[in-house]
């Protein structure tokens, strides 16, 4: 067993409170890889922003647990190298399974998620309940979740989506003794999150998605006030970005999201953990291709990883100071 202090990690307790309090969210950012991680301590020490590293179940099978675990110990490190000491979470993004989320417990991680919210209200509960009574005994926080997103694009989500509903959270947090709940208010995952169908088209053609149920987010905030909410799903898929990819051989069709004006206001909620991992892939895939369109002949990967990287790096530093308000919170 390795204790995520050890690691010098800490778990997302004090941050929520501090969030809560200051009207601002903290970036939740999914990584894979040495340049993704980089870029997430990169631009969180320079705009001095604590921060959430995700690790999805695919990102572990990916990346191998073990390489994880020290990829984050040696970010707390590098953090530090960079000139600035900021608190860094490490959480298991949707755990679907009380043994996954022990084991990334037992291995070092200060946060998990366990997402039910496929099961049955009670199952989901019970689930949820079983988890946090583990987790608490090792000064790790939960993440629950009520309501499923919709999202198309990875293993996790539903082709449709059921918004949360309000009157279901309080017995849910009274019960299982959650520390923040992820909730459905129309965000969903991946670059595509709304059909066209769903959405209005501005006059050069952009899809413009349907807004975010604020009612529902207030309505959960008067039941369980001061209880920290968490949104999925809260990439906003930059057309800048689709344009480049699509410019460079590309093939993404009607990719929408949410649009940042919507995340700036949810941050100022009692919304204190906002995630976002699809306009991070977006960045650097965008940087890959064109990098790679500008210079056929090129073949060593760090010619185009450090531009993605450095992509990647503007797009965190954006989010952390224009939608999230993170910034000189660290
Ligand atoms: O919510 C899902 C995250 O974007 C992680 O995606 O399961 O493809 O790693 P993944
Ligand atoms: P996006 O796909 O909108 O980036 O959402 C990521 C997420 O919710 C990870 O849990
Ligand atoms: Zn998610």
């Amino acid at each position: 067993m390795t204790h995520y202090k050890e690691l010098g990690l800490v778990n997302s307790r004090e941050l929520f409170q501090k969030a809560m309090k200051g009207g601002y969210a903290i970036p939740a950012f999914n990584f894979n890889n040495l340049e993704q991680l980089q870029a997430i301590i990169g631009a969180c020490v320079e705009t001095k922003s604590p921060v959430i590293l995700q690790v999805s179940s695919g990102a572990r099978k990916y990346a191998n647990q073990s390489l994880l675990k020290h990829l984050a110990h040696g970010a707390v490190d590098y953090a530090k190298e960079l000139g600035y000491a900021i608190p860094i979470v490490l959480h298991l993004d949707h755990g679907d399974t009380f043994e996954l989320c022990k084991s990334c417990i037992e291995f070092g991680f200060s946060s998990v998620m366990i997402d039910g919210s496929h099961h049955s209200y009670e199952n989901n509960v019970a689930l949820t309940k079983q988890v946090v009574a583990y987790a608490h005994e090792h000064d790790v926080t939960v993440e629950g979740e009520l309501g499923v997103l919709a999202g198309i694009e990875d293993e996790v989500s539903s082709e449709v989506s059921h918004y949360t509903k309000p009157e279901e959270v309080e017995d849910f947090v009274k019960k299982t003794g959650v520390d923040s709940l992820a909730i459905s208010i129309g965000t969903s995952h991946g670059a595509n999150k709304f059909k066209p169908d769903q959405c209005t088209r501005s006059e050069d053609g952009v899809l413009i998605p349907p807004p975010l149920r604020f009612d529902i987010l207030t309505e959960v905030e008067k039941r369980i006030p001061g209880f920290p909410i968490v949104l999925h799903g809260a990439s906003s898929v930059p057309i800048e970005l689709v344009k480049i990819i699509n410019a460079n051989g590309g093939k993404l069709k009607d990719a929408v999201g949410i649009p940042e004006e919507q995340l700036r206001m949810a941050s100022a909620s009692a919304v204190c953990k906002i995630n976002i991992d699809s306009d991070g892939r977006l960045a650097m895939t965008a940087a890959i291709r064109k990098t790679l369109t500008d210079n056929p002949g090129e073949f060593d990967p760090r010619k185009y990883l450090a531009p993605a990287r450095d992509q990647l790096k503007a797009l965190y530093s954006h989010k952390i100071i224009n939608v999230l308000g993170s910034a000189d919170k660290a």
